[in-house]
């Protein structure tokens, strides 16, 4: 657990990208998109990952990682320490949120959603998916005017068209915002929190290489996606 130390006085705080994984809609994969984008963000910037979700999977996460995770971490949190970040002036350039899945920790979620800068929402491609993610969006996120991307996640290459026929419905039908990378199936994934993994930190090979490579596109593209914020334009 971090306990997070303002620089010395003096310094010039930098900007922050605070993004809210967010879903109300459970197990579309919050909690794996938090823990590795960030941990391939840290390769190239200071990261803090926290924890608001009673649930504390990331916890369970780094607890099974240990003294491993390559970015600072923030358990079991309070969401109103959000908007004490900037004060406190803390030096990380994203901090990524990990938020609930439920409809009964709304509060939380818009605790959290009033500090974000932007909100990643991960979405499963699953019918039943489609009604919880439009109500994140339409009740939590659009009326707060907040940037915000959704991100396809479970992805399985096996099944023909699966991506662009979701990829369609979300531009087309849903008309809502997507990133251009998405996360495709794989059992190190799965595996992941158990382990204590981090796709980044795991040898390249055949069984690896797809994940690895869908973790670093969705950091590139927050990262240009953020860019404004981070220079302080946002
Ligand atoms: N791309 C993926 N490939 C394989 N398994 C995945 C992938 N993404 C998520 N999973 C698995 O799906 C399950 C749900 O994912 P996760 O816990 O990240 O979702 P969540 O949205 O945080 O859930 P909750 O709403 O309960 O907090 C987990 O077992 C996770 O390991
Ligand atoms: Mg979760």
């Amino acid at each position: 657990m971090t306990e997070i130390d303002p620089p010395p006085s003096g310094t010039r705080a930098p900007s922050m990208a605070l993004i809210a994984v967010a879903n109300q809609k459970g197990g579309v994969g919050k909690t794996t998109v938090a823990m590795q984008v960030a941990a391939e963000l840290s390769r190239r910037h200071r990261v803090l990952v926290v924890d608001v979700d009673r649930q504390e999977s990331t916890v369970w996460w780094a607890e099974n990682a240990r003294d491993l995770l390559p970015f600072d971490f923030a358990g079991s949190q309070h969401p109103n320490m959000l908007s004490r970040l900037r004060d406190l002036r803390a030096d990380y350039e994203f901090v990524l949120v990990d938020t609930p899945g439920s409809l009964e920790d709304t509060a939380v979620l818009e605790t959290v959603l009033d500090a974000a800068d932007y909100a990643l929402v991960p979405v499963t491609p699953e019918p039943l998916a489609v009604d919880p993610t439009l109500r994140t969006l339409s009740r939590l996120i659009e009326p707060r005017q907040l940037g915000h991307g959704v991100l396809l996640n479970r992805i399985d290459p096996r099944v023909p068209h699966q991506l662009q026929t979701w990829q369609g419905l979300l531009n087309s039908e849903l008309g809502v915002p997507r990133l251009e990378s998405y996360l495709r199936q794989y059992k190190v994934q799965a595996d992941a929190p158990v382990l204590g993994q981090l796709v980044t930190s795991m040898r390249r090979n055949r069984r690896t290489e797809g994940a690895i490579a869908d973790i670093a596109a969705i950091a590139r593209e927050l990262e240009r996606l953020l860019s404004p914020a981070l220079t302080g334009a946002w």
